[in-house]
């Protein structure tokens, strides 16, 4: 199992996953703009074989002071969860944010009731709740408003 960068190649794959392990879908022209304009922040995790099995969607929100990441969406294939892929496809997300765009934080919504994702963001990351958005999601359920703050090595 290794995590490597996204090409346009793995776009379909990489939608293909998210298909199977999340309701919050997005069409392939929303894959491709983020992949033409930060491919450094879209990675992928793949088995032996070369088949993806998880992957990175994030983008940076440059407009905004200062510059941040925002995570779009993250999933690993239920076969091949707690094997710290998650861990390692947003540590080399987070490290493209740093290196090539001096991104001040990184910021996400993830859903209240999902116990493993709030694990790996809090916990294994270091990401805070910055505030609850009320029925954020479609189907009503809040979100938690996170954000990690990266320690400027400058
Ligand atoms: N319950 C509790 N803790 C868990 C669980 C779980 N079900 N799954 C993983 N963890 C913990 C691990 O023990 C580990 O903790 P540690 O660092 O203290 O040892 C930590 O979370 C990270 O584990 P990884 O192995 O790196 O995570 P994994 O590769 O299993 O992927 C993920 C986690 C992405 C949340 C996976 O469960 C998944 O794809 N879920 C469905 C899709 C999803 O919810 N995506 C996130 C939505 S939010 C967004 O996209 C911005």
């Amino acid at each position: 199992l290794s995590v490597r960068e996204a090409t346009v190649f793995d776009l379909l794959n990489m939608q293909q996953t998210n298909l199977w392990c999340l309701p919050e879908n997005y069409n392939l022209k929303y894959y491709f703009y983020h992949v033409l304009s930060w491919p450094q922040l879209l990675q992928v995790a793949e088995d032996h074989k070369g088949k993806v099995v998880g992957y990175v969607l994030a983008k940076m929100e440059e407009e905004d002071t200062p510059p941040h990441g925002h995570i779009t969406s993250l999933s690993v294939l239920r076969t091949h969860r707690k094997c710290g892929l998650a861990t390692k496809l947003m540590t080399a997300s987070h490290n493209r944010m740093t290196e090539s765009f001096d991104a001040h934080h990184v910021a996400l919504h993830v859903r209240k009731s999902n116990r493993a994702a709030f694990h790996l963001y809090s916990q294994t990351l270091d990401y805070e709740i910055r505030d609850v958005e009320r029925g954020y999601y479609a189907d009503g359920e809040d979100a938690y408003d996170m954000r990690k703050v990266f320690v400027s090595t400058k």
